[in-house]
């Protein structure tokens, strides 16, 4: 089968995770937590690193900037073979920075300063599409909104599929990003774009209606924690549930969701078992701290799918 080509266009972020976080504290508040871990982050280098984990050839773009963690996020993706030639090292912004506080289950708020990601120019992204042939773009919004829409025009020119994870959560207007392949939000990006809070499959079904006619997306996908994935052709919708495992951290899961996803659909897989090997990722990832620290290799979701269909293969036989 072919390698994959995929250009993932977005942040770049150094990752401070706190845990054992038994509050938000008010202002003026200092709240004792358990531990902290910094992990290399930003929804682009998870992105990237995830699918080149699966084996897809990666290609990132993103600024950093010219300082100990830009210099560390570049290499770390270098080593799991992403092709960083198209990382800009910003002379002035520093690279982003994300604290991330976990709480017992696992859930975490999050700070970004978004830092060099802010200046992510169109032309740095002209440079990387006009290089090389890809199978898929994947880009976020965690870089400028200008961006953002000039990478559609750009790979769509080319006819080249867009993949867009709606985060983080803000309003933004689809109408320039009308026919992309994919927008994939999770609970909290979806009530930011339509205002609907997706608590059940009737309501995933409603925001997904909403968000296909604004988008006219091939797919919506939503992201629902530890519920699972629900997505929606344009005619109908289906609930994919989550991998029931125990939660440590789940940042970086929408990421390596979405990352495994667009591998497996540019490998040619069919839909419903590209999203089982999508959950069956970021149950890996949710049950270990950090972000990139935490993105699960090819081998560790296959070898977990395959105890999954064992125990279901004895399931049936009883
Ligand atoms: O999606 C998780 C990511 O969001 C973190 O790694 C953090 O850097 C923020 O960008």
């Amino acid at each position: 089968m072919r390698q994959p080509k995929i250009l993932v266009v977005g942040s770049m972020n150094m990752d401070v995770n706190i845990y054992g976080v038994p509050k938000i504290p008010d202002y003026g508040e200092s709240v004792a937590c358990r531990s902290y871990l910094y992990s290399i982050g930003g929804k682009g280098s998870n992105q990237a690193y995830a699918a080149a984990l699966q084996g897809a050839d990666v290609t990132m773009v993103g600024r950093v900037g010219q300082d100990d963690n830009g210099y560390i996020l570049a290499r770390e993706l270098e080593k799991a073979g992403v092709n960083t030639s198209h990382i800009v090292f910003d002379q002035e912004a520093q690279t982003g920075l994300a604290p991330i506080m976990v709480d017992p289950s696992g859930k975490y708020v999050s700070y970004v300063v978004l830092g060099a990601n802010n200046n992510l120019r169109p032309e740095d992204v002209k440079k990387a599409i006009n290089s090389d042939y890809y199978d898929m773009v994947v880009m976020q919004l965690e870089i400028p909104l200008e961006t953002v829409y000039k990478t559609y025009e750009f790979a769509s020119a080319k006819g080249i599929p867009v993949f867009l994870d709606a985060g983080p959560a803000m309003k933004i207007s689809l109408e320039s990003l009308k026919g992309m392949y994919i927008i994939s939000p999770n609970e909290a990006e979806t009530k930011a774009l339509t205002g609907i809070t997706v608590d059940s499959e009737q309501k995933a079904l409603e925001a997904s209606k909403r968000l296909f006619s604004e988008a006219e997306p091939q797919f919506v996908i939503l992201k629902m924690g530890s519920q699972g994935a629900y997505i929606y052709d344009g005619t109908k919708g289906r609930m994919y549930p989550a991998y029931k495992i125990e939660t440590v951290d789940s940042t970086g899961a929408g990421d390596t969701f979405n990352a495994v996803l667009a591998f497996k659909l540019c490998q040619g897989m069919d839909l419903d078992e590209a999203v089982k090997h999508a959950n069956a990722a970021a149950a890996l990832c949710v049950s270990r701290k950090g972000a990139l620290t935490s993105i699960p290799t090819l081998r560790e979701v296959d070898e977990f799918l395959k105890v999954i269909d064992k125990k279901n293969n004895k399931l049936a036989a009883n």
